[in-house]
């Protein structure tokens, strides 16, 4: 079959063939681009397309995850900084803008860039210069910027969190990448890729995917978009033996990927289990909000730890409100029960266990792992460490 692809970027929707013409189109300026859709559309890809489309082409193309590196040293990790700026900083250091020079910067989830750093960010797109963390004197750079985002970012400026200047800055040119379940037909042709791509690299048979499982996966709901396909037909692939998927084998699938629908995430319980009996999904909910207490607990510290230098503003104190309200959602019985279940085992034992499984799930993908454990991407990345857990290992 020849599946219709550009740039890697599969579809024949109208929503990415109208999606290509525009990557087409701004490639070749120099233009900031803020590139907005759900987990999983494809983001990433359209980033890659506008470099490789560009005249910058054969220069330095650096993606820097803003959500995965710590608030506090993502200004130094962009701009670099000078020897002895801050406890750690052994030597004078570059950061990815200096690599990027010439070429281009994607800076992925940038609405979780901390408030101090888009002051630096916008200065660097209005003027083409920054300074490194430490040094008084600014350097030139010529980068051109890329931004992607899955949260609104006009409700995070309501919100005090992301400024006015640089969402107006950025979001002249907004590329829009739909969710798939509104181009239901690019599914059929992203099932076929993904199944044929899998056998290719793993040596084995190529099995087609019958025309009523087609139709199952065609009607399913996508929330995790394009990477859940992708995950579910790696699964089949790999998994399965039989010549022909039928759609009794996608429905069993399609049942794990949806273990934690979005509801979980919202109301952080799990609304919707199958297959399971009873007392596995009630040792998951106590677990669960054994978890999750825990991380309120920690994340109240981390923000009353905080608030002993600077006072409140309206979101921490909203924060602390919403904490606290779930921490009294928690039931002294589920406690005792989990206790009197797990005597066997700490909490933080449990923790680790709640952690390795959700990364499972997720094939290892932090982000859509610390969505459905409720925590920001930064705490899951930290505990990852703390409890020395190989997240490699999942994907
Ligand atoms: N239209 C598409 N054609 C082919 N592959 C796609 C398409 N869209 C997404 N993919 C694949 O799906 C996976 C997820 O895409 P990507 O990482 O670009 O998503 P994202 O929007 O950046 O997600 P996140 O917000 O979680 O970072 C990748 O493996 C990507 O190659
Ligand atoms: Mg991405």
């Amino acid at each position: 079959m020849n599946t219709p692809s550009k740039y890697g970027i599969i579809g024949k929707s109208e929503e990415i063939q109208n999606l290509i013409a525009t990557i087409e189109q701004v490639a070749p300026t120099p233009l900031t681009v803020l590139i907005q859709g759900e987990s999983g559309t494809g983001k990433e890809l359209v980033a890659r397309a506008i470099h490789h489309l560009s005249l910058r082409k054969s220069k330095p193309y650096i993606a820097v995850n803003c959500g995965a590196i710590p608030s506090g040293t993502l200004e130094s990790e962009l701009f670099g900084h000078r020897k002895g700026s801050f406890t750690g900083a052994y030597e004078d250091r570059q950061g990815f803008f200096e690599a990027a020079n010439g070429g281009t910067i994607f800076l992925d989830e940038i609405g979780e860039m901390p408030l101090e750093t888009q002051v630096k960010l916008l200065r660097t797109l209005e003027q083409g210069e920054f300074i490194r963390v430490g040094e008084n004197q600014a350097r030139k750079v010529d980068v051109r910027v890329l931004t992607a985002t899955n949260r609104e970012l006009s409700e995070e400026v309501q919100a005090g969190n992301f400024r006015r200047d640089l969402y107006f800055r950025l979001k002249t040119i907004t590329l829009l990448v739909v969710p798939l379940r509104k181009r239901r037909e690019d599914i059929p042709l992203l099932a076929e890729f993904f199944m044929r791509d899998y056998s290719d690299q793993n040596n084995l048979r190529y099995k087609p995917i019958s025309p009523a499982a087609i139709k199952i996966l065609t009607d399913y709901p996508w929330e995790g978009n394009v990477r859940e396909l992708r995950n579910v037909i790696q699964t089949l692939c790999i998994m399965e033996r039989e010549s022909v998927i039928r759609p009794e084998t996608v429905l069993k699938h399609l049942e794990k990927s949806s273990l934690y629908p979005q509801a979980v995430r919202d109301s952080r319980l799990p609304v919707k289990v199958h297959n399971k009996d009873i007392e596995q999904v009630e040792r998951e909910l106590i677990l669960r909000q054994l978890f999750l207490l825990r991380q309120d607990v920690e994340e109240m510290k981390e923000l009353l730890h905080g608030a002993l230098s600077t006072p409140l503003n309206n979101n921490q104190l909203s924060d602390i409100s919403t904490m606290i309200n779930s921490m009294k959602q928690i039931r002294d019985e589920d406690i005792s029960q989990a206790e009197l279940n797990h005597d066997h085992s700490s909490i933080s034992d449990m923790e680790k266990e709640m952690i390795r499984k959700t990364l499972e799930k997720f094939y290892g993908h932090k982000r859509k792992a610390a969505q459905a454990l409720g925590i920001s991407e930064r705490t899951l990345y930290r505990k990852i460490k703390d409890y020395d857990i190989d997240a490699s290992q999942y994907k």
